[in-house]
């Protein structure tokens, strides 16, 4: 259920935080590419602001920000279709997730599984803007007016507490100025695996290096990495229910289907039998025949980081001219006085 009132417009996000997976490729940015091409206009941003809710080198921070930037382009986002920006250089951002931490509870917050996951037995040593790190995501998107989220599994339940305080907001202050944006979960990799654990997301931030592909993993690495995943003796079955149980096996399937556009129902039929000794040399060649290219063009792009920050500043100023008048109009409606000129 979409809401009528508002135009269709798509707003997602990635933290610059290193290590660009082949999660956030196929769970996001390649998923960012089909809707840029769909026609709805489209706004990505490197969430630095969210980036910072953990320690963050400066240094570091400036270079993974540009290297997302690159990654995003090298991807296919094209920065005449699409908007692309760092977050911080449009503060409506953290102003609106200001007002929207006055909004949402604590019992809301309380409940998100990211935070505990993050934050595990140390809640006390983590920074308060972790703790109201979807207060801000809430804003990213509402700032728009967004209606539609493309994201990963994990992500599921931080759309769905942006839903809860845009009505909130809504109710409280009698208006329906906020949409409910949908999340947008589809494809056959919506939770790429750790290649060490099945039961275990892919994720920068893994201490194994070998548990996840890097988008900047040269061939070699790629390949090495699949040849070393975590697998089970057994061949590939003729179908996916016959995958139950084994968790390793059915990841390799759904990043062979996703990397191939193909359905993972699709793969199975065409590698049943096999051993992963034939289906891991097959499923190397495509990921290398894929990632190649991105990576390549990664380094290309790096290597004029002036261009880079042209484009990241001349998508904040996009930004900043859908996000002002909204934030504008959200101080109004709670009673805040606009007199400067
Ligand atoms: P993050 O790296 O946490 O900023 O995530 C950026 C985007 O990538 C979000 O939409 C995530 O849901 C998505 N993502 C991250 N890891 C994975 C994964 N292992 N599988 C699928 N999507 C992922
Ligand atoms: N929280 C998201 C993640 O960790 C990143 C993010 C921040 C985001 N703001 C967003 C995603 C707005 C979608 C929309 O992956």
């Amino acid at each position: 259920m979409t809401d009528t009132k508002f135009t269709p417009r798509v707003f997602s996000g990635i933290q610059p935080s290193g290590n660009l997976t082949l999660g956030n490729y196929l769970g996001a940015v390649k998923r960012f590419v089909e809707m840029q091409e769909s026609g709805i206009q489209t706004i990505y941003c490197m969430v630095d602001l969210h980036a910072v809710t953990v320690w963050q080198d400066p240094e570091t921070l400036r270079h993974n920000t540009r290297e997302l930037a690159a990654a995003y382009i090298a991807c296919g986002l094209d920065a005449e279709k699409s908007i692309l920006f760092n977050q911080s250089q449009v503060s409506a951002h953290a102003e609106l997730g200001w007002l929207f931490g006055c909004v949402a509870r604590l019992g809301w917050m309380n409940r998100m599984t990211q935070f505990k996951d993050k934050a595990g037995k140390n809640a006390e040593k983590m920074s308060l803007g972790l703790y109201g790190y979807p207060a801000l995501m809430a804003a990213d998107i509402l700032v728009y007016h967004a209606t539609h989220v493309p994201v990963g599994e994990d992500q599921k339940q931080h759309v769905e507490l942006t839903r809860d305080i845009a009505a909130k907001f809504n109710h409280d202050f009698k208006t329906d100025f906020f949409p409910q944006p949908e999340p947008v979960i589809d494809g056959a990799a919506t939770r790429v695996m750790s290649l060490r654990d099945g039961t275990k997301k892919m994720s920068k931030s893994d201490p194994s290096d070998l548990s996840r592909i890097n988008m900047t993993d040269n061939a070699d690495t790629v390949a090495k990495k699949i040849r070393k995943a975590k697998t089970d003796p057994e061949p590939l079955p003729d179908n996916l229910e016959d995958l139950a149980g084994r968790p390793e096996a059915r990841n390799l399937i759904n990043i062979y289907a996703a990397l191939n556009g193909q359905k993972p129902e699709e793969v199975i039929a065409e590698v049943s039998g096999q051993q992963f000794g034939q289906f891991k040399p097959l499923l190397a060649d495509l990921a290398v025949a894929k990632l190649s290219p991105i990576g390549d063009e990664m380094t290309r792009l790096m290597g004029d980081v002036a261009e880079i920050d042209r484009i990241l500043g001349a998508g904040a100023d996009r930004a900043a001219e859908i996000a002002e008048p909204i934030l504008a109009q959200t101080f109004d409606i709670m009673g805040m006085i606009r007199s400067r000129r």
